[in-house]
């Protein structure tokens, strides 16, 4: 039987069966590296994780002159969450919360400029935990069942949430059952406990079983030390047994990972990027740390320390010749009234 599919105020719903799926990344799931991980053929985007509090006390603008919607902070004008309708269809925004009534206020303010919202019940740090956020989420399932339960009945769009295995299996599959009842359309699983981390192995046999135990949507996550290419994405959510795949770091190190053709060089994928920032105006210091990301350990070659010296765009941009494209972008963003990104909202 067909669970009624949850249609979102924009019209559309999103199916989260067999795609492939860019993870929320802190710094680095923003709105230029989402663009590029939809363009090289990823099915589904997911913001960085936002703080319920922080996109609360934000107001949502039209930047008619970026052609984004922007999320503004009000008390001191950053932009906390930038979006445009080309990812609209497509995108996943990750919430960080701890609590049923900030996250529905949070849904009902994006719920028009988003095809789905998640809840990070994954995140080990500590901030997170104090805050009673991210996995601490998973010690205390009732009120992660309540914020769920709470976001499923009152939002129109489709609500998920991404989380880590507990040590026992039996434990993880009757979590995710009752999850399961709340209403969620899927659930991410990153297949390692709170305490493991990136460099221990991941455990796809627990995905399985879980996949097995549930009849919603299972998306892998945690197999990107092994991702090579495409074919190495589909093969890890195989193995998993898995309807859909969700890739952290590969991305960030390469977003060409999502293209079924095979990987782009470094360079082509900075270029691509660099001019995305533009586009779009990206805070230079984002920018900045995304490319950081890409160039690794090129960083100690003469052109990436060059490149930690850049501060503005501009700068970033000339390293890779794209200095007129970025002094005549910016011109015309002015000439169209962009307001900037530290205005404070009035
Ligand atoms: C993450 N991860 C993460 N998870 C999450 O739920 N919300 C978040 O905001 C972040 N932020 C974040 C930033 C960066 C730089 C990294 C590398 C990771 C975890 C991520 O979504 C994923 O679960 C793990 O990286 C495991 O998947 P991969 O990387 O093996 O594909």
């Amino acid at each position: 039987l067909l669970k009624k599919m949850t249609v979102g105020g924009n019209g559309t719903s999103l199916d989260y069966r067999n795609k492939v799926i860019m993870a929320p990344m802190v710094r680095v799931g923003t709105l230029p590296m989402r663009l590029m991980a939809l363009e090289f053929g990823a099915d589904i985007v997911y913001t960085e994780e936002l703080i319920d509090l922080k996109l609360m006390r934000s107001k949502r603008r039209v930047n008619a002159a970026l052609g984004t919607i922007d999320f503004v902070d009000r008390s001191d004008g950053t932009i906390v969450f930038r979006t445009c309708a080309k990812e609209r269809q497509q995108l996943v925004l990750q919430l960080g919360t701890s609590d049923a009534e900030r996250a529905l206020s949070v849904g009902k303010l994006v719920e028009n400029d988003i095809a789905g919202l998640d809840i990070n019940m994954g995140c080990p740090k500590e901030f997170s935990i104090k805050g009673g956020m991210g996995v601490a989420l998973l010690a205390q399932p009732d009120k992660a069942e309540h914020i769920l339960a709470t976001l499923c009945k009152n939002l129109s769009i489709p609500v998920t949430c991404k989380i880590r295995i507990l040590p026992d299996l039996n434990d993880t599959i009757k979590l995710v059952q009752r999850f399961a009842t709340t209403g969620i359309a899927a659930i991410a699983i990153h297949a390692r406990t709170r305490d493991e981390r990136p460099q221990h192995a991941p455990h796809p046999d627990f995905i399985r079983e879980v996949a097995k135990a549930v009849n919603i949507p299972v998306i892998a996550n945690g197999g990107s030390k092994e991702f090579q290419n495409y074919k190495d994405l589909i093969r890890f959510r195989d193995l998993c047994g898995a309807t859909s795949v969700m890739v952290g770091r590969a991305a960030q190190l390469n977003v060409s990972i999502f293209r079924k053709e095979g990987m782009l060089p470094m360079d082509d994928i900075i270029i691509k990027y660099l001019k995305l920032s533009v586009d779009y105006d990206n805070a230079a210091h984002n920018t900045k740390y995304c490319v950081q990301n890409i160039l690794k350990e090129l960083q100690e070659s003469p052109r990436g320390k060059q490149f930690l010296q850049c501060q503005t765009l501009q700068q970033m941009c000339e390293i890779w010749s794209l200095g007129d494209y970025c002094y005549r972008k910016q011109l015309e963003q002015k000439e169209r009234g962009n307001f900037g990104r530290r205005e404070v909202a009035p």
